[in-house]
């Protein structure tokens, strides 16, 4: 159950309009995904995951951004021991990286999950031809192309071709949920039942915010609004769990993605306590005044807890607006839970500075001037 320190009054007509705002837009298919994802495709991903698990090492996943982001935090964040290992790829192009992913595979038995929902974003395509070659090395065409999981659109894109072409498993983005809302689809759940993590309790968590965590989504979204007009126009996610650093960095994404536009939004930028009041820490406490800090309160134990009331405390003291959104369990129910509520956030506090939640026009401007460049 997500918890919230504050409270604020809420124009409960503009969330209703908002509401049916996303629920009509072409991309708000995630606001309902969690009970429409259906039974077959479950088992579906289920039965891959599965069998990856039997024949593989590791799985090497290959994406970015949202077809990346998502599942990384939460497989990070929950380490489930009864999984396999992921190996991440394809989310830089620093030829560094993509050596170090290759060496760590090394000799042992793999299988690939390429993600791309557009099929021709550069940084995975790179990453999966190295990926396909040392694979066919390995096993040999026919054997390889069984180990290539594909996870894009169910029509269109270079990578959609290639799978047909060469009869990849396929995994389908659907057409109306884009990448940073697409962790609960198989780009997410595919790599995350390989890893370990219980798919059904996830969408469980999911399922359960739908309803309960629209509220405190706008309100957290209206106090966001209410800062942003106040000048706070940097917002810092803290987490007193090391493990979450990657489900900060999904935070970063959702939000710099969807509202950073027209000149507007608010700055996502995040810490991890206590290490970082080892460092940043005296900035927020001491520097300039334009921050407001979100902690997001994972149950933890005793003395971490006196750490997030210390911070609570000298930071509110130090003049930054403090919100805490708390969470009751550590686990998939509650990281599903989770990323239901932020995603519901994001859309809401878009919508209040007038931007749309679920494009992303300077990434496409990014992406076509390295086309032009290569
Ligand atoms: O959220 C988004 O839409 C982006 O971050 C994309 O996920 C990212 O650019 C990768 O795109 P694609 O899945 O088309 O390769």
């Amino acid at each position: 159950m997500i918890k919230l320190n504050f409270d604020t009054k809420i124009d409960t007509r503009r969330k209703e309009e908002f509401l049916n705002e996303i629920e009509d837009d072409e991309m708000g298919g995630w606001l309902r995904l969690p009970e429409k994802i259906s039974a077959v495709e479950l088992e579906d991903i289920k039965r891959a995951a599965l069998k990856i698990r039997s024949n593989s090492e590791f799985l090497v996943c290959i994406g970015i951004g949202g077809s990346y982001l998502g599942h990384r935090a939460i497989i990070e964040a929950l380490r489930p021991q009864n999984g396999k290992k992921i190996i991440y790829a394809g989310n830089s192009l620093s030829k560094r990286e993509l050596d170090y992913a290759l060496e760590q595979v090394g000799d042992s038995d793999f299988s690939i999950n390429v993600i791309s929902k557009s099929g021709t974003t550069l940084e995975p395509a790179i990453a999966f031809k190295a990926f396909k070659e040392k694979l066919m090395q390995k096993y040999g065409e026919e054997e390889a192309y069984k180990r290539i999981y594909a996870t894009t659109d169910a029509s269109r894109g270079t990578l959609h071709d290639e799978a047909v072409t060469n009869g990849y498993k396929m995994f389908v983005v659907p057409d109306n949920i884009g990448g940073r809302y697409s962790v609960l689809t198989a780009v997410g759940l595919l790599p995350m039942a390989v890893a370990g993590i219980n798919i059904d309790q996830l969408l469980e968590g999911a399922r359960e915010a739908m309803g309960a965590t629209v509220e405190p989504a706008f309100q957290y979204a209206t106090m966001r609004y209410e800062l942003d007009g106040r000048h706070y126009d940097t917002e810092i996610f803290a987490s007193f769990e090391p493990s979450t650093m990657y489900f900060n960095e999904w935070l970063k994404q959702l939000f710099g993605e969807s509202e950073g536009k027209n000149g507007r939004g608010i700055l996502p930028d995040s810490v991890i306590y206590s290490t970082d009041l080892h460092s940043l820490g005296q900035y927020i406490q001491d520097g300039r005044r334009n921050l407001f800090e979100t902690i997001i309160d994972y149950p933890t134990d005793e003395m971490n807890a006196k750490v997030v009331k210390a911070v609570q405390i000298a930071h509110a003291e130090g003049g930054i607006p403090v919100l805490t959104i708390g969470i009751l369990s550590f686990d998939e129910l509650g990281f599903g839970e989770l990323v239901y509520f932020f995603e519901m956030a994001c859309a809401f506090s878009a919508k209040m500075i007038g931007v749309n939640p679920f494009d992303q026009p300077g990434v496409e401007a990014y992406k076509n001037e390295l086309k032009k460049l290569m």
